[in-house]
């Protein structure tokens, strides 16, 4: 395993591209409402980052046929966005988006309710964005990886979800996935040594019950085992000499 460090300016350039895909994330947040199609997402996002210079990372991805994921319910990552799935009201939508800018990849998921939703779903949203955050106290120089996954895990499980283990974050820079892999659960081995320079896309998966999931005959969209609902939240960081820089949220602050 070789994780690369960057230099200076290719973080300038890691940078540039998760502000690129930052907008192209708020903008697509402001579609999401009943009525549309996770399709209408699609092209909405592939148009948005091709304006800003990008190029659709996922597009053709290992044969992904779209620019967005974009999962509902009970999907929990890779929904192929269709022109029949209509969003409606009560449902809940991952949308995982990334770019290339001058070479660099950037990649971030959020996910949104859909019009008004019930309490406790919205609390599994909240939950798992709020676990990212547990995580990255920990993302900082001379500290080990998996106290990231660690924390990230103990925070969701202790609301009693389940922490999806089958897909994990991952390095990123010149390629979408780099080393090292990013577990979001505790680990036996404290994993590598954080230095200056990392460029991690942090991403908890995290389902209202069995933290179990299977794939659907597309091969591609990965569902809850049980059936429940799922959120997914990612951002870029960079670890530093000092806080990490959440690369693709310039303010925490805000939803
Ligand atoms: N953001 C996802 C990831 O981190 C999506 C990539 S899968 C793709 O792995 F095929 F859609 F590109
Ligand atoms: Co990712």
């Amino acid at each position: 395993m070789s994780v690369s460090i960057k230099s200076e300016r290719e973080i300038e350039l890691m940078r540039k591209s998760c502000q690129l895909l930052e907008e192209v994330h708020d903008a697509l947040g402001k579609m999401i409402r009943p009525g549309i199609s996770t399709k209408d997402i699609d092209r909405e996002g592939e148009r948005l980052i091709r304006e800003r210079g990008g190029i659709p990372n996922f597009l053709n991805y290992e044969g992904y046929p779209a620019s967005i994921c974009v999962s509902v319910n009970d999907e929990v990552v890779h929904g192929i966005p269709k022109d029949d799935r209509i969003l409606q009201e009560g449902d809940i939508v991952s949308l995982d988006a990334g770019l290339i800018y001058k070479g660099y990849h950037s990649d971030a998921a959020r996910t949104y309710a859909v019009g008004a939703i019930s309490p406790d779903v919205q609390k599994l949203i909240d939950v798992t964005r709020q676990s990212f955050f547990e995580g990255i106290k920990y993302a900082r120089a001379g500290n080990h990886l998996h106290e990231i996954s660690a924390a990230i895990g103990a925070y969701a499980e202790s609301f009693g979800y389940g922490v999806v283990r089958d897909l994990v974050g991952h390095g990123i820079g010149t390629k979408l996935h780099e080393d090292p892999q990013i577990p979001n659960y505790a680990m036996r081995s404290r994993g590598i040594r954080l230095r200056p320079g990392m460029t991690l896309a942090i991403e908890p998966m995290i389902n209202m019950g069995t933290w179990e999931v299977e794939w659907l005959d597309d091969d591609w969209t990965v569902v809850t085992a049980d059936g429940l609902p799922s959120a997914h939240y990612e951002n870029t960081v960079l670890i530093t000499d000092g806080d990490p820089e959440i690369l693709t949220l310039s303010d925490p602050a805000v939803r």
